[in-house]
């Protein structure tokens, strides 16, 4: 018994390599639940896990892909039978695990979580880890008091995977949207998704001038971190909170407290790795209800699993738009 995947390999002088191989079915990890995986994605931690691992693989030869979704094939879990619908995201599968991008894969029923209803293995991957995230987000600005009479929210990194699928979800229910993008050329995306206001990068490229601007954001999906996310603090709105999801324009946060103090403003540090199973269906279906499929389907970009090595580049540049959705089979 033999399945697909690709297989990253480290040479003796550090290097990487991915490629399609056949592995025999002996050689996938131990766990309670087989799955003949349909769908995988692709998100930036993927671009390094298929490159040089960015110190998040631990062993290989590994097969990266940190989503799935597919159907049981076996079980030794009394939760999953033969042929139940399943995704898998998170839990740091294809990263110190073997991952998604492959026909087969083994899991602890623990990590899995049922299709919700209403979505095909192909919607629930397009969604991903980064539609998840972004609906975490969402989830938690809104447990913070955000509503849509409240004001604009902003999105930052719109164009990339969380932006797109924030943007989306929150024009759905009612918000005014001003996306954040570096790249101008996506606006009519931006705006098909439902972005209102497009926000050019550089304007909120520099670091904080002074530590308090107009307050002009009643909320923030926040994808890129850096100078971005201090600046923002200052141009929140009293009592706003910004959920803090992604570090695509750095991992340093070169802020002053004085939003915090002065206007009550609130960082929201999102998670979607070791989120608990309860939020996470919570999660899941609220996208199937307030994700549009149309807007859903417009950020699709079919690839295979060999497309994997030239996209895994592609996104660590920032150059990937919407959601790459894999089918492991074709
Ligand atoms: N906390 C979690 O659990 C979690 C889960 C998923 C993802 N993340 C993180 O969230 C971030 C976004 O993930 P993703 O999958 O959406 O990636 P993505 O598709 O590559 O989107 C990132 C977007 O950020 C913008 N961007 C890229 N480089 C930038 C820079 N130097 N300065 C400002 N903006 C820049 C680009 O948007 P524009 O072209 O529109 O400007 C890009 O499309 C990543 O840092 C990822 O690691 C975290």
């Amino acid at each position: 018994m033999t399945f697909k995947a690709l297989v990253v390999e480290k040479a003796d002088d550090g290097s990487t390599k991915a490629s399609v191989q056949t592995l025999e079915e002996s050689l996938l990890p131990d766990g309670d639940v087989t799955v003949a995986v349909e769908y995988s994605t692709l998100n930036y931690k993927d671009g390094l896990c298929i490159g040089p691992g960015g110190g998040l693989v631990r062993t290989y030869p590994h097969v990266p892909g940190i989503d799935f979704a597919g159907r049981v094939e076996t079980s030794t879990d009394e939760r999953y039978k033969p042929g139940d619908k399943v995704v898998l995201t998170g839990w740091r599968v294809g990263e110190v695990w073997w991952g998604g991008y492959a026909q087969k894969a083994r899991v602890k029923a623990d990590w899995l979580v049922p299709l919700p209803e209403g979505l095909t293995t192909q919607d629930a991957m397009a969604i991903g880890t980064a539609g998840f995230t972004a609906m975490l987000a969402i989830m938690a600005l809104e447990d913070h008091g955000l509503k849509p009479e409240k004001g604009p929210v902003l999105v930052t990194g719109a164009a990339g995977g969380v932006g797109s699928v924030a943007t989306a979800v929150l024009a759905h229910l009612g918000y005014e949207v001003a996306a954040v993008t570096g790249r101008p050329e996506t606006e009519d995306y931006l705006r098909g998704l439902g972005a209102s206001r497009i926000v050019p990068r550089e304007e909120l490229a520099e670091t904080v001038k002074r530590p308090l601007e107009s307050e002009t954001w009643a909320g923030c999906v926040d994808a890129v971190g850096g100078a971005m996310l201090a600046r923002v603090l200052g141009q929140m709105k009293h009592s706003a909170s910004v959920a803090a999801v992604g570090l695509a324009g750095g991992a340093a946060l070169p802020a002053t407290v004085v939003p915090f103090l002065l206007r009550g403003v609130n960082l929201l540090g999102i998670d979607s790795v070791m989120q608990p199973y309860q939020n996470r269906v919570r999660a899941w279906n609220r996208l199937a209800r307030d994700l549009p499929l149309d807007k859903l389907r417009a950020m699709i970009q079919p690839a295979t699993l060999s497309d994997l090595p030239e996209l895994g580049a592609a996104i660590l540049k920032g150059a990937v738009k919407g959601r790459a959705v894999v089918d492991v089979n074709a």
